[in-house]
């Protein structure tokens, strides 16, 4: 109840311009606390995790086989791309949207995406629109950008997701004293988690004008996942099922590696395939979940979801998904909570799943500049706005790259680099302390180069390191 008055008080503070978007917002904050506040123990029960069965998740080859139509853009046609833009760069030292960051011959993330859909959209002659889900994080830095593709051939659309409340983790209170985000409150609010795109993508109007226009499904990835392209032998599948049974939700998954702990995978539960994420699953079985033998793969976060369902599931307030609970300590040293929701743990609540397993090469996130690091250099060609592995690599795999701390700030990162180094005979490469790289620099085989505290490694222009430690105040 006490929840309920604050959050009015909170309301009143809104402008009449205001209003309503705060309205909309706390009222969906309410609903998700109240939830949070109804739950009992787990949201998953152990015992009835099952492997999915066997034609749920599909290889990708197989859908590859059964080729593309003649009429392809007519299908894409009915497709609409989007992004999850609402976070920030922040775990790589950066304070703008994390899509602004340079990646790559200095194009951002969305430099790559909006060339990657005109090149589409010129090669099949079609109108594939590119949506943004913001956050008020990243709203006004994108809207500001967007000029920029005025001329491109893709219709760029825009909508912001919800803005809810901190709660301190003690007296479960909003921390909100009004609705501004800036100043004393600038830690007040989140967005909460990209589970938020069904609502706010509803809310907009924008998932009516679209249906509207004849468009059928969206592809939504992570704006950091270099490898989300739009595939038209997914789409084909989606638009054209094999049994004439269209899928109202497809999640592409990948093979796990050992390396791959974090990512939920697919379940089937109550008859149902259901995405379970490492949070909720008990103490004594996360080594079980961790394991690769018996959960195979993971959720890339590309999905291909049926426009009318989410609206039918929206308008019958049917969208379920588990609340993941994220405590945060504030700069102050408060702690807070803040209630998230993870778009693909929706996939229970769709008729007609189907989890497609593709090649890892779709799954190319950029979280550190460790993997900045890898899609800058000569491991990878760009071609319209995609990446692949260059041919002149050997073995299909990435090199493991671990820089140390003193890299992870994109800007310390780049000035630590004179010229990213050729990396194609690359297999390990560890850098640890002040340690800088000259140009045209060749690192073979494993490197690991650890400069001690109070010491500085230069590696000079023109080196070439093949299998070799490098470490102390050695200079080579
Ligand atoms: P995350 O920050 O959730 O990445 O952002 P993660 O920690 O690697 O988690 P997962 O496992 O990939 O989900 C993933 C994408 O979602 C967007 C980010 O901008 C990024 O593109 N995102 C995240 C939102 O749009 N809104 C949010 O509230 C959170």
């Amino acid at each position: 109840l006490s929840v309920k008055k604050e959050l009015e008080k909170i309301l009143t503070t809104a402008t009449s311009h205001e209003f309503e978007h705060t309205k909309k917002d706390l009222d969906g904050f309410r609903k998700l606390f109240h939830r949070f506040l109804q739950e009992k123990g787990p949201s998953v029960d152990w015992g009835k995790i099952q492997r999915p069965p066997e034609d749920s998740i599909q290889p990708y080859e197989k859908i590859k086989a059964r080729g593309l139509p003649d009429n392809i853009s007519s299908v894409l046609n009915k497709l609409v791309v989007v992004k999850l833009n609402g976070g920030l760069g922040t775990s790589m030292g950066c304070k703008g949207p994390k899509s602004l960051i340079g990646v790559r011959n200095e194009n951002t993330f969305l430099d790559l995406t909006v060339q990657q859909i005109e090149h589409l959209n010129k090669t099949y002659n079609t109108d594939v629109p590119l949506v943004l889900m913001n956050s008020f994080n990243t709203d006004e830095d994108t809207k500001k950008i967007l000029q920029k593709y005025n001329h491109c051939r893709v219709k760029i659309y825009t909508f912001n997701q919800s803005r809810y409340p901190r709660i301190n983790k003690e007296s479960l209170l909003p921390i909100a004293k009004d609705v501004s985000y800036s100043g004393e409150n600038t830690e007040a609010w989140y967005p909460p988690g990209h589970g938020d795109i069904y609502a706010s993508f509803y809310n907009s109007g924008l998932l009516d004008t679209f249906i509207e226009e004849g468009k059928e499904y969206i592809f939504v990835s992570n704006i950091d996942n270099l490898g989300a392209t739009v595939d038209l032998y997914i789409l084909n599948h989606l638009m054209n099922p094999p049994n004439g049974k269209r899928c109202e939700f497809v999640m592409e998954v990948t093979n796990k590696t050992r390396a791959d702990v974090k990512g939920g995978t697919l379940t089937q539960y109550e008859g149902k395939l259901r995405l379970v994420e490492i949070a909720q699953v008990p103490k004594a079985h996360v080594d079980e979940f961790k394991s690769v033998s018996k959960f195979k793969i993971f959720n890339t976060n590309n999905l291909w979801i049926s426009l009318a369902a989410v609206k039918r599931l929206q308008e019958q307030n049917a969208i379920d998904m588990e609340i993941i609970v994220n405590p945060k300590t504030l700069d102050g040293g408060l702690n807070v909570i803040q209630l998230e929701t993870a778009v693909g743990a929706a996939i229970k609540s769709f008729e007609n799943s189907l989890g497609i397993n593709v090649p890892r090469s779709r799954f190319l996130p950029v979280k550190t500049t460790s993997d900045l690091l890898l899609v800058m250099s000569n491991l990878y060609s760009l071609n319209a706005g995609s990446l692949t592995m260059s041919e002149k690599r050997e073995f299909p795999t990435v090199p493991l790259v671990k820089l140390g701390s003193s890299f992870t700030k994109v800007q310390d990162y780049l000035r630590r680099f004179e010229s990213i180094p050729d990396m194609l005979e690359l297999d390990h490469l560890t850098v640890s302390g002040d340690v800088t790289f000259g140009k045209n620099v060749s690192l073979k085989g494993t490197v690991i180069i650890i400069a001690n505290h109070g010491d500085r490694i230069d590696i000079p222009p023109g080196a070439v390191l093949e299998n070799k430690i490098v470490s102390g105040n050695l200079r080579i």
